[in-house]
C-alpha cells in the first residue's frame, strides 16, 4: 500500500490511514515523513551522519556511536519492516522543523502520544525507556503492533523490549 508514494506494510496501512483521518477530524494534519526504508536508504542516512560527525572532529568510532543515538545501523532499522513510521505534521514540515524533540509539545505530538494505540501504533522510543531501547527519545517514531498489543503496552507504560520479555 502507498501513502504519498511511500510503501507501508499492508497490515498496517489501513490503520495508518484511519489514524490520519481521526486526527484530521480534530484539526491535526499528520504527515508521514518516513516509512519503509531499504537497506541502501538507511545506509545513506547512516553514512551521512557518520561523515558529518567525522567532519566535526570525531573518530570513526565516536561518530558511529553518536549516529546510533538516533539512526539504526543499516539492516537493523525498524523502518526495514514496513511497520515503522516517522510522523509529524504538514505545518511542522513547512516550517522546516524536521526531527526535533520539541515536536512532543505540539498538538499533533500530544495527540499521537495519547491516541496512537487505538489504531495499533506505539510510541517506540520513549523518553523514560532510553536505557532499555538504546535509542534516544523520538516523539515522531511509531511502530505498528496491532491494537491489542498496543493497548497493553500503552496502559502498562512499557517499551517493546519489556513487553516482549514479559511475554516470554
Ligand atoms: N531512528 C530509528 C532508530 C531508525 O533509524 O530506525
Ligand atoms: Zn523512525
Amino acid at each position: 500500500s502507498k501513502e504519498k508514494g511511500r510503501y507501508f506494510d499492508k497490515r498496517a496501512a489501513p490503520a495508518l490511514y484511519e489514524m490520519f483521518e481521526a486526527a484530521k477530524a480534530e484539526g491535526i494534519n499528520l504527515y508521514s515523513r518516513s516509512t519503509y526504508r531499504t537497506y541502501n536508504l538507511q545506509k545513506t542516512y547512516y553514512d551521512s551522519h557518520v561523515n558529518k560527525y567525522k567532519k566535526q572532529g570525531m573518530t570513526e568510532e565516536e561518530a558511529k556511536k553518536k549516529t546510533e543515538e538516533y539512526t539504526a545501523r543499516p539492516g537493523a532499522s525498524e523502518h526495514h519492516t514496513g511497520l515503522a513510521v516517522d510522523i509529524t505534521t504538514s505545518e511542522w514540515e513547512n516550517a522546516g522543523r524536521g526531527l526535533s524533540i520539541s515536536f512532543e509539545e505540539t498538538d499533533a505530538g500530544k495527540w499521537l502520544k495519547e491516541n496512537s494505540y487505538k489504531f495499533g501504533f506505539i510510541l517506540r522510543y520513549t523518553k523514560e525507556k532510553e536505557d532499555l531501547t538504546k535509542v534516544k527519545y523520538e516523539p515522531w517514531h511509531f511502530r505498528y503492533v496491532g491494537v491489542e498489543h498496543a493497548t497493553r503496552i500503552y496502559e502498562q507504560g512499557l517499551c517493546l523490549e519489556e513487553y516482549l520479555e514479559q511475554a516470554e
